[in-house]
């Protein structure tokens, strides 16, 4: 996509993090926001902060992992602005520890907010940005599907966050092959940040209540928190820099995005390992005290 002055992005877990700045930097640009999140006072807040500067934003309470909540999401759009050219399918949630003792609501809370989220946003943007490339010549469209470097490589104790990226991951592959044989207008790329400074580790304060656990945090569980608290907080590149970099690969049509592209190390490895037919090596494996400190605290 060249031109975002006057253009419409949707933008999921728009209240914070990468999200709220893909909104900062999209008003920037002089886009058209509609925001969604299923935190309604810190959406409220940012639709609040952005008006008051004279973009044009709304804002809708959607819980992503709901299709009729994404549905709402598009009807929205499309009435307050008449199109969508670029959606950033970004809402998502952690849980960690040992992959056998997430619970059926783990797994319903995270893969229904970081898949199907991504799924029910492909399947209802995708023909709304096709159906409007087929009736304008100079439309253009763009879907950024936030994954991560857990899509990328295994990480111990993050088992249920991987099982969602990596899915994310070949949907938005998949994504872009199929475009590719129907379009030139509509284009997409995959978001993957290692640790950056956002509300992501403290994901439990969305967490419906249906979905809450009975049984209180394991100790690989607490243990998964502590180190994902620790990793996400000391991150050193900030989420106005990864938006940054996710402009730049939207105008680039560029599809990979690491915020972390000197980190890429535990990819490499990862490949090599299944092409050599070796074992998995531990994606951490540069910090060896992790493992060790995990173990204690598992065996100890
Ligand atoms: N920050 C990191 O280190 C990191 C690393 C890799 C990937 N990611 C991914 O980045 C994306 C954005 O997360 P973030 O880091 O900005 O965290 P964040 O918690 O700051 O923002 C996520 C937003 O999503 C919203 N949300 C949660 N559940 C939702 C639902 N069911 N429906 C709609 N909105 C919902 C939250 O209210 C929040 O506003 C996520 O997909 C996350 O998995 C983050």
């Amino acid at each position: 996509m060249k031109r975002f002055q006057g253009r419409v992005a949707v933008i999921t877990g728009g209240a914070s993090g990468f999200g709220k700045e893909f909104a900062r930097q999209g008003a920037a640009l002089g886009m058209k926001l509609v925001l969604a999140d299923v935190q309604q006072d810190a959406l409220d807040e940012t639709v609040a902060g952005l008006r008051a500067q004279g973009v044009p934003a709304i804002g809708l309470r959607a819980d992503v992992s709901r299709v009729e909540d994404v549905q709402a999401v598009a009807n929205a759009a499309i009435e307050a602005f008449g199109e969508v050219n670029l959606v950033f399918n970004n809402a998502g949630v952690g849980a960690g520890g040992l992959v056998w003792e997430n619970s059926q609501k783990d797994w319903d809370w995270v893969l229904g907010v970081n898949l199907h989220g991504v799924i029910h946003g492909v399947r209802i943007f995708t023909p709304l940005m096709l159906e409007a490339a087929a009736r304008d010549p100079d439309y253009e469209g763009h879907i950024v599907n936030t994954a991560s470097m857990a899509g990328m490589v295994n990480a111990p104790t993050m088992g249920i966050y991987n099982v969602s990226k990596h899915a994310v991951v070949a949907l938005t592959e998949s994504l872009y092959q199929d475009l590719s044989l129907v379009t030139e207008q509509v284009h997409c790329s995959l978001l993957c940040p290692y640790f950056v400074p956002t509300g992501i580790h403290q994901s439990h304060r969305n967490r419906p209540s249906a979905l809450s656990n009975d049984a209180p945090p394991t100790r690989s569980q607490l243990a998964a928190q502590a180190m994902s608290d620790k990793a996400v907080t000391s991150g050193k590149v900030s989420a106005a820099e990864v938006a940054k970099m996710t402009f730049d690969a939207i105008r680039a049509d560029s599809f990979y995005v690491y915020s972390h592209p000197h980190a890429l190390g535990p990819v490499q490895q990862r490949f090599e390992a299944i092409l050599a037919q070796r074992n998995p090596g531990d994606p951490f494996a540069g910090k060896p005290e992790l493992r060790e400190q995990l173990i204690a605290t598992l065996r100890g």
